[in-house]
């Protein structure tokens, strides 16, 4: 069966600390454009915007956007994509971030997930993002360069879209890299080679610098920041850091020993190297 024509491309993304945003959103839009169809933005950061289900047509691309945590999508985000965004035969195109070290699993995982919700994934992307634990890992990224290679992606998915309108769309999804089965979270190691458990730390507000503007307790995609009291994180935190890096006055910040020896680790093994980007 042929595709029709595409009308309406829709940039779909989680990203704390927005360069998932800035790919998924730079795909759509190129993509809009080489289709000449209209372009739409769409986040699932806020908890409420997680709490309703999302259906696509078979006449729309999406371009959906992830960052990779511990080389795989988010587990917390994993519930919703998996049972609240349904395709119908709605070509897709996955798209990761990740912090110059590597996305693993994260792409596999989320074009899997896709496929088993109805979408049809035809070209996918893994794009360098400056860590969200650092500022000199991947610092600046995605630059113009990286925005250049994720309008070359676009340009891929609409041939793509092109050629499945005559021929209609591929019976399998796009080949990605990344091991099936999935391989286990990441865990960061401690000198002696144990594992290092960030999963209960949360981060502290020094209240020298903090002016309760309250934006940090806006942008907490897990609504655990308490906007009565910024220094209070009541709820679960995902380590995401959009109340570090978005805080005006740079208030927000972890000390744990165990995250600090990992964003340190990060830096120095790979922190002198250009990732690449991937495109497939
Ligand atoms: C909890 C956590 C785990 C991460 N794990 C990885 C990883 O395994 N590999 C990697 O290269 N980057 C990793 N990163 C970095 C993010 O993938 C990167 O900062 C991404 O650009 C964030 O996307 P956002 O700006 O849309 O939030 C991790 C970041 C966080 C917060
Ligand atoms: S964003 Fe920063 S200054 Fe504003 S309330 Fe949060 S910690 Fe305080
Ligand atoms: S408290 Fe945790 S989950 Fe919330 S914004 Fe800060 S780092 Fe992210």
């Amino acid at each position: 069966m042929t595709a029709g024509k595409i009308r309406i491309v829709t940039a779909f993304w989680f990203s704390a600390t927005g360069t998932t945003r800035k790919v998924c959103e730079t795909v759509a839009r190129a993509a809009a454009a080489a289709l000449e169809a209209e372009y739409a933005s769409r986040s699932f950061n806020a908890p409420e915007s997680r709490k309703q289900e999302y259906r696509f047509g078979p006449d729309e691309l999406v371009a959906f956007g992830l960052p990779t945590y511990a080389g795989r999508i988010p587990n917390l985000m994993l519930p919703f994509v998996r049972d609240c965004v349904k395709g119908e035969r709605t070509p897709a195109v996955p798209v990761v971030l990740y912090g110059n070290r590597d996305f693993d699993d994260a792409l596999i995982e989320l074009r899997d997930v896709l496929a088993g919700n109805g979408f049809v994934p035809i070209a996918a992307g893994a794009f360098v993002g400056e860590h969200a634990f650092s500022r000199t890992l991947g610092a600046g990224r995605p630059d113009a360069e990286d925005l250049r290679e994720a309008e070359g992606l676009a340009a891929l998915a609409a041939k793509r879209i092109r050629v499945s309108e005559k021929e209609g769309l591929p019976e399998r999804p796009v080949e990605v890299a990344g091991c099936e089965p999935l391989r286990p979270y990441y865990t960061p190691r401690d000198r002696f080679g144990g594992p290092i458990d960030i999963r209960k730390v949360k981060p502290k507000t020094d209240p020298e610098r903090c002016v309760r503007c309250g934006l940090c307790a806006a942008v907490c995609p897990m609504g655990s920041i308490d906007p009565e009291d910024v220094s209070a994180v009541t709820g679960v935190c995902i380590k995401c850091c959009a109340c570090v890096k978005r805080c005006p006055n740079g208030a927000k910040y972890f000390d744990d020993e165990g995250w600090l020896y990992h964003r340190s680790e990060l830096e120095e093994l790979y922190g002198d190297k250009r990732a690449e980007n991937r495109c497939f």
